[in-house]
């Protein structure tokens, strides 16, 4: 358990499968996302994340984002971890729409952040998000991810960020 200020990072479970279900058949959430929405059905969705629970990988860490009291609200992962590098690449979703736009997001990120440049020896974390999506980048520049570039993709634009161990701890001693 990884406590921040708004939300609580916990390991995935098996009770989690559903309301991941729910997000990744969400269209809207898809799109927001540059995926398709999930086609599995749940019977054999259910299967596939039971196995993928067994399994610890060497290059994903991924985290349930609670509420103080317990709520499940969505999921963040850093991922294509690479030690050589000293980066990962960070993805979240708030897949609760009664949680957008209050803070989760950002405290979530914040969260695992810190998290990560204080047990890992990663130097930098980036991302991507569409460049239409004004909410995720506005987001993420709150916790001082800066735009590096863009890219083109399977016909989607979208932004490249990132923040390097220098600039997190710099944002910490200045709070
Ligand atoms: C993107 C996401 C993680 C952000 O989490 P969140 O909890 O909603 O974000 P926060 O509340 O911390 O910050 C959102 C900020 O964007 C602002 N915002 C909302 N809509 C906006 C818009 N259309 N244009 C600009 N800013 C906008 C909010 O006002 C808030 O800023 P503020 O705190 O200065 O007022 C979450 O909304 C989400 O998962 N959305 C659906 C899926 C998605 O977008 N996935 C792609 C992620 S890369």
């Amino acid at each position: 358990m990884i406590n921040g200020n708004r939300v609580v990072l916990r390991d995935k479970r098996l009770a989690d499968a559903q309301d991941d279900y729910r997000w990744q058949t969400d269209p809207e959430l898809a799109q927001l996302d540059a995926v398709l929405s999930l086609a599995t059905s749940f019977p054999q969705y259910l299967s596939d994340y039971a196995n993928e629970l067994r399994y610890s990988s060497p290059i994903r860490r991924r985290f349930a984002i609670e509420t103080p009291d317990g709520k499940h609200i969505g999921n963040c992962v850093y991922y294509d971890i690479n030690e050589t590098k000293g980066e990962a690449e960070l993805g979240i979703i708030i897949g609760n729409r009664d949680y957008w736009d209050k803070g989760y997001g950002a405290d979530a990120i914040s969260t695992l952040g810190s998290y990560i440049f204080r047990e890992t020896n990663l130097q930098r974390i980036y991302l991507k998000t569409l460049e239409s999506n004004s909410r995720a980048q506005r987001c993420f520049k709150k916790c001082g991810f800066t735009p590096y570039g863009h890219l083109n993709k399977d016909g989607y634009n979208f932004v490249l960020m990132e923040i390097h161990r220098k600039q997190w701890q710099e944002r910490q001693t200045e709070s």
